[in-house]
């Protein structure tokens, strides 16, 4: 089916990107219709977030050709492209922290009149174009950091609207956003492309691309494996395979009799654990083997209270106690066998410019406790057998991990505590932005872990992962742990009336 050209906007054809040692794209087709919701689904490391650097002119291509509305396209700078009307919300997103959300909204704007006019005119027009994403009530004044993720996502998005973009590319949005807020994208983007605005979306979660989709093209390798497919009945099965080149599917290790650990002797203890305004009086246990999952939406607290247990933020009452010993430092947390995988792995888990394996053998995040290894070759061989475990792509653990791609560096943030050493593992969204074949891999890996006796504490905004790993669920919301249960007496939907409702509270959830 050839579409007619009138409504074709972008074309690419036979694009390639290499970086020294890594052709990272290697020949990729794509067409994008006026309108339309374009996905693009690949795994981890597969050239996607090259090739919109590519159109965004951060990148720029080797070999190919790009046409956009008609005219070859080849952007010196993101201000060209900007100004060409294509618009990019990256996945690490690249607002100002220290300028306001009008500035960001309008930066890279040719600045020509007077700052005070323009300052009250930048702010109106900010004002505006917040109320069109349905987000009035966010400052224009408001300086950019004291945002959350999806409230920097908003500011991004006003800056593509700001440019009146014609192309808008937003690389993986939802990982950062909670449900309702993954509602509220879906309302904006259909507004968008109601007005002809094309957008082109990147996500690993499947049933995201059902829903807001029109068409889908897969990469593989840097390369184009099929194109145009439609978005809401390509068979899923024909997807991964399409991406990986085998059909897996997103599966849960199958939990056996023998696995229940439940009624083990408790290996971490938290007793009215509280932070004034972030959660209170969070009460739980953890055993040896046990995978405890914790399920509510971002901004319930659930990522300060696993920050708080392993001794990284302060608590203002209640203990933590690992082994019968109390912890009170990151250093006593790390000393005495708690590892834990943050959410925020720029900012909190990784020194980008150091090579893999040095970061692997890192003990924890802070740098605090420095890696066991004397000895360099061992160090790598040690990492690279992680890194066979997680299907990291490229396989070379000496290459440093600014060059590897979004869900690559996340599993270099889970495969450190794979290395041994490790009782009880605090994972925070542990599969983010990871594809879904190595999410396979990587909750094997989990499993293998609690088999072997660690225990396991996991956050995920994704209910369907909680049920599926945890033996225990626990949910929280607003700061409160308002339900326990074991993970095979809940259903999905019975969290989630929890979890945004608190519907089925049992007891005072104070
Ligand atoms: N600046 C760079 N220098 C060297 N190699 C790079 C650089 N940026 C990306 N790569 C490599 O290019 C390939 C494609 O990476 P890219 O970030 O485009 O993947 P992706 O499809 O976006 O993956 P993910 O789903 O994990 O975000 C990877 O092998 C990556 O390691
Ligand atoms: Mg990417």
């Amino acid at each position: 089916m050839t579409s007619s050209p009138a409504d074709v906007v972008l074309k690419l054809e036979g694009v390639v990107k290499t970086f020294p040692g890594v052709r990272a794209l290697d020949g990729v087709e794509l067409e994008v219709r006026e309108g339309e919701v374009h996905c693009l689904l690949g795994q981890n490391g597969a050239g996607k977030s090259t090739l919109i650097k590519v159109l965004a002119g951060v990148h720029h291509a080797d070999e190919g050709s790009i046409s956009w509305q008609g005219q070859p396209f080849a952007p010196a700078s993101p201000q060209a492209a900007m100004r060409a009307g294509i618009a990019t919300i990256y996945q690490e997103l690249d607002l100002v922290d220290d300028l306001s959300v009008a500035e960001n909204a309008f930066l890279g704007h040719e600045q020509s009149r007077a700052g005070f006019l323009r300052r009250r005119t930048t702010s109106a027009r900010t004002r505006e174009i917040l109320a069109r994403l349905g987000h009035a009530q966010i400052p224009p004044r408001r300086l950019v950091r004291s945002l959350p993720a999806a409230g920097k996502q908003i500011v991004s998005m006003a800056r593509a609207l700001s440019h009146d973009a014609r192309l808008i590319v937003m690389d993986e949005p939802s990982a950062v956003l909670a449900h309702d807020e993954v509602e509220n994208l879906f309302r904006i983007i259909r507004e968008l492309t109601a007005q002809g605005i094309a957008v082109i979306y990147i996500s690993h979660r499947l049933e995201e691309i059902r829903d807001i989709g029109d068409r889908v093209t897969v990469l593989k390798d840097g390369r184009t494996t099929a194109a145009n497919l439609p978005a809401r009945d390509t068979p899923t099965r024909d997807l991964v395979s399409r991406m990986t080149g085998r059909t897996i599917e997103y599966v849960f290790p199958p939990r056996t009799p023998g696995d229940d650990r439940t009624g083990g002797e408790p290996l971490l203890e938290v007793e009215g654990l509280t932070r004034e305004g972030e959660f209170a009086d969070a009460s739980l246990a953890v055993r040896a083997g046990e995978i405890v999952g914790i399920a509510g939406l971002v901004g319930s607290g659930r990522s300060e209270l696993l920050e708080t247990i392993f001794g990284a933020r302060k608590a203002d009452a209640g203990t933590v106690k690992l082994g019968g010993r109390t912890i009170r430092s990151i250093g006593a947390a790390v000393r005495h066998g708690m590892g834990m995988a943050p959410e925020e792995r720029k900012s909190q888990a990784l020194l980008l410019d150091e090579a893999i394996y040095r970061n692997m053998t890192l003990s924890s995040f802070s740098g605090y406790a420095r890696s066991g290894f004397t000895d360099t070759s061992k160090e790598r061989a040690a990492a690279a057998k992680t890194a066979d475990q997680l299907e990291l792509r490229p396989r070379d653990v000496t290459r440093p991990v600014r060059t590897l791609s979004g869900g690559n560096q996340q599993k270099v943030v889970v495969g450190r505590w794979l290395l041994g050493g490790t009782k009880l593992l605090l994972l925070d969204e542990p599969t983010r932005g990871v594809d879904v074949g190595a999410r396979a891999e990587l909750y094997q890996v989990i499993h293998d872990l609690a088999a072997g006796g660690v225990g396991v504490l996991l956050v995920s905004s994704e209910v369907p992962e909680v049920l599926g790993l945890a033996d225990r669920v626990l949910v929280m919301r607003e700061g409160h742990l308002i339900h326990e249960a074991p993970a095979d007496e809940i259903d999905e939907a019975t969290v989630l009336d929890l979890v945004m409702a608190g519907s089925l509270l049992e007891g005072d959830p104070a």
